[in-house]
């Protein structure tokens, strides 16, 4: 154990809650719990801890528990296990009393037995009535105790939890930054904190309460620049939806504007040159992603899977083969994030740090930045997502596609590893 999981587990207090970063060793300080309460024959306020008490280590769903925990929890407990339930997450102990591993998605699961320590990891991101409706009543009989553990999420029920108790003598809070893990690199944190934004930095690293899911899209941190010499350039095509405007000679229609970004792709950051969108009928479309892949001559070109891929590809091909040009065209997929989400992660922190670069004076760059601050002041009132996304071509004019694109995940956008990687094929 490190220094500051030490002073958790060395707490004397019934309830403990700790707000820590990513990576702190939360899971790791959880496992530990669990064993030293499992093998408990008697607790601090003198009850008896019989085979019946059971200890349980909750997390959102049973499938993260058994992800985070179960491997963990037979590695640490080694020597100590008497023997497992795989199936149903049971982990019985050397005298007798068991670990159960639950998820609070199922709180029908979490009923029923008596227990005699609870610890609620990722706190956060799970259901608060949980504790007070099903939890806590669980433990009364002989007084157990919980661990909240998680990192923040703006202020929601962890908050209000590691707020409402402060004063209270059965209570503890430990609040404790990535950085306080010895065993990270300590490289890696430095390198996100210069590429992540501050606000996602100072929540997911400094366990900050304070960030409301923070949303900083803010065009004036576009910096106008020149090309980098070095860097492969990719195109990210935002199709409008396209409607059976005629059936009899079924052309399509367009009825919302479609975005053609072109990103360079350096080392120094992505520049754009150029987002070309437009009101196109399907035909239009796809000569003018070709006609832009001729220029740029793109090592890929991403459209979003679905059914506007769909009514694209066949006239894509179609005027591949009349004007000779075959660039890589790939599909796209987003991973179930809502648009607004995949825009921000794509972007802030790049944003923030000068490096989404774009050329002065481009006609784009107006109807970029117009659409930037209708984002950025609809974030910063919270609006729902669902309103923005239904606002039309809202992602006209960005790569906001290419988070999928550049095969990037969420950590590797924030780390800004993937800038450099891009993809290659
Ligand atoms: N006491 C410890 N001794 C050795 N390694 C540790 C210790 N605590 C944490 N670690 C290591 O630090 C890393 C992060 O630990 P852990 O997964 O417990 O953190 P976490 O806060 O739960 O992370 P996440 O935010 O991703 O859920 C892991 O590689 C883990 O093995
Ligand atoms: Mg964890």
């Amino acid at each position: 154990m490190h220094p500051a999981q030490m002073e958790i587990i060395n707490s004397p207090k019934r309830f403990k809650v700790v707000a820590a970063g990513r990576r702190f060793g939360k899971s790791y300080l959880s496992a530990v719990t669990l064993l030293v309460e499992g093998l408990k024959s008697v607790n601090e306020y003198g009850y008896k801890l019989g085979v019946d008490k059971v200890v349980y280590y909750v997390s959102p769903t049973f499938q993260q528990s058994k992800d985070i925990m179960w491997k963990l929890l037979k590695q640490l407990g080694q020597g100590v296990i008497d023997s497992v339930l795989e199936n149903t997450g049971v982990l019985r102990l050397v005298n007798g009393r068991e670990i159960h591993l639950k998820g609070s998605d199922r709180p029908d699961t979490l009923r029923g037995v008596g227990i005699s320590y609870v610890v609620l990891d990722e706190y956060a991101s799970m259901k608060p009535n949980v504790w007070e409706e099903i939890l806590r009543p669980t433990l009364a009989d002989v007084k157990g105790g919980a661990l909240f553990i998680g990192t923040p999420a703006g202020k929601n029920h962890f908050y209000k939890l590691f707020t409402a108790h402060a004063k209270d003598k059965d209570w503890s809070t430990f609040s404790y930054k990535t950085v306080d893990n010895p065993f990270l690199d300590k490289g890696e944190i430095k390198n996100a904190k210069n590429t992540m934004s501050r606000a996602t930095f100072k929540q997911e690293f400094e366990a900050s309460f304070s960030v409301q899911g923070g949303s900083t899209l803010n065009p004036e941190n576009l910096v106008e620049g020149s090309e980098p010499s070095e860097g492969t350039y990719y195109m990210a095509v935002d199709p409008a939806g396209f409607s059976e405007a005629d059936a009899s000679s079924s052309k399509y229609a367009s009825h919302d504007e479609t975005a053609i970004a072109v990103c360079k792709v350096s080392t120094s950051g992505w520049y754009v040159p150029d987002i070309i969108h437009g009101r196109w009928d399907v035909r239009e479309t796809a000569i003018r992603i070709l006609r832009t892949a001729q220029t740029y001559r793109p090592a890929a070109i991403g459209i979003e899977k679905g059914s506007l891929k769909n009514a694209l590809m066949p006239y894509l091909q179609d005027t591949m083969l009349r004007i000779g040009t075959f660039p890589n065209i790939t599909e796209v997929t987003h991973g179930g994030q809502k648009k607004i989400e995949r825009i921000v992660w794509a972007l802030q922190g790049r944003l923030e740090h000068g490096r989404i670069i774009v050329p002065p004076g481009k006609p784009f760059l107006d109807k970029l930045k117009d659409q930037m601050s209708d984002l950025f002041s609809s974030a910063l009132q919270s609006s729902p997502a669902s309103t923005l996304s239904a606002s039309p071509s809202i992602t006209a004019g960005w790569p906001a596609l290419s988070t999928r694109f550049f095969n990037l995940t969420k950590s590797e956008v924030d780390s800004g590893r993937a800038t450099i990687t891009g993809r290659e094929r």
